[in-house]
């Protein structure tokens, strides 16, 4: 039987889903699973994006053109232009989902074994793209105490050899929710213009920022428009996971010409996505408003409810919808798969995501949990209960 590659063997299993099959065999079981693990919003998505579908008229479902249609790449000039982003249309190049960004902008501007330095923990694909590029990952631990702040600059310094060829942030952060702030971004800005690497900027959460301070965008930061290349996607912001629509935005005309010719190969980006996308940047400010504020209060609850279980810990994230928290555990791989296979509590338990996936350095986040909070309030309430009630059953507890 042939081998498959050396690649495929190093790519890791989504943290995410790996334990699904365990949360299948709960179901089946009949023991209802809440699910933290995973950042699928629950909201509707807005009307706007559905009537376009249902009202679709078109003789052929075509190919878009390589970059995306054009109408649509109008539009988000506008978008962008609302978050004080100046951008024309040809800036904008629509794949998709942001992953096809990710994965295009890797190929598009590293070599194999080129190095990317990423603030730990991590959107666990981001290394699973590296791998799939021949790139190589090289994080910065953040930590809990500090709330996932960006760590010292010198720390990246002292990591910035001949093979370092970008840097990437993930702003707001998933899976922290931390934002950078200004001072933060500046120094980012100075450290890429430095070094003149590329800037990799994930900010598909810009819709879920809580905090006082102001988003900084990569594309607000002056000097280094030549080094930056934006990761988006309407996944989030409207509730439109499934329609696979992102965009990877630069100003640079060699990347956006690599680029392109990596979008030419795959053809198109989906017609139908990009036709619900463009609809939906219609949005009327009182969905966006809505859902802001239900977010802010799952926030809350959530957050509040954690840090008043004996032993669990939670900083306050400032944006996206999850949360890193340490639980008294000895190991969260052993006690999420536990949850789901040997505990529940009047026929309910929980599925979180354990953290060690999110990370690089060995046993880093080992008794940290990633939660989402997608659900709505009542069940978080629910959700936190069950898990207070499973840290008590849990014999690896430490107390
Ligand atoms: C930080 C981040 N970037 C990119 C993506 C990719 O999203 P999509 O491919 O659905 O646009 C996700 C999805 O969860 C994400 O959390």
């Amino acid at each position: 039987m042939p081998n498959i590659s050396e690649r495929a063997i190093e790519m890791p299993q989504s943290p995410i889903r790996k334990l699904a099959p365990l949360a299948n065999a709960a179901a089946a079981r009949g023991v209802k699973v809440y699910h933290l693990n995973i950042g699928q919003p629950d909201l509707h998505t807005p009307e706007q994006g559905l009537e376009a579908l249902r009202h679709l008229e078109r003789p052929i479902l075509e190919y878009s053109p390589s970059q995306g249609l054009e109408s649509y790449r109008k539009k988000l000039v506008d978008y962008y232009h609302s978050y004080n982003i100046q951008l024309t249309p040809d800036d904008i190049i629509i794949t998709s989902g942001g992953s096809e960004a990710v994965l295009f902008a890797f190929l598009s501007c590293l070599n194999p074994g080129d190095e990317i330095i990423v603030p730990e923990p991590a959107y666990a694909n981001y290394m699973a793209f590296a791998i799939a590029a021949g790139a190589c990952i090289r994080t910065i631990p953040t930590t809990i105490e500090e709330g996932f702040a960006l760590p010292a600059i010198e720390k990246f310094e002292a990591l910035i050899n001949e093979h370092t060829r970008a840097l990437l942030i993930c702003n707001p952060n998933n899976p922290t929710g931390y934002l950078y702030t200004r001072e933060e971004m500046n120094q980012i800005r100075d450290l890429v213009q430095k070094h003149d690497l590329f800037l990799f900027s994930d900010e598909v959460y810009r819709e879920f920022i809580y905090a006082d301070t102001p988003y900084i965008s990569a594309c607000h930061l002056e000097g280094i428009e030549q080094n930056v290349v934006l990761i988006d996607s309407v996944s989030k912001r409207y509730s439109e996971c499934g329609i696979r629509i992102g965009a990877l935005i630069t100003k640079n005309e060699a990347v956006h010409t690599a680029v392109m010719k990596f979008c030419q190969a795959r053809l198109s980006p989906p017609l139908l996505g990009q036709i619900v996308a463009e609809a939906s940047i219609d949005t009327p400010q009182s969905y966006m408003q809505e859902m802001y504020e239900e977010y802010v209060e799952r926030r809350n609850c959530l957050i509040e409810g954690l840090n008043r279980i004996p032993g669990v810990y939670s900083p306050v994230p400032m944006g996206a919808f999850y949360t890193m928290a340490r639980l008294p555990i000895d190991d969260a791989e052993r006690f999420c798969a536990w949850c789901l296979s040997d505990f529940d509590y009047e026929g309910e338990t929980i599925m979180m995501a354990p953290a060690a996936g999110f990370y690089t350095t060995p046993g880093a986040g080992r008794n940290e949990v990633r939660i989402a909070y997608v659900l709505k309030k009542e069940d978080l309430q629910r959700a936190l209960f069950v898990l207070n009630k499973a840290l008590d059953a849990y014999p690896g507890r430490i107390r």
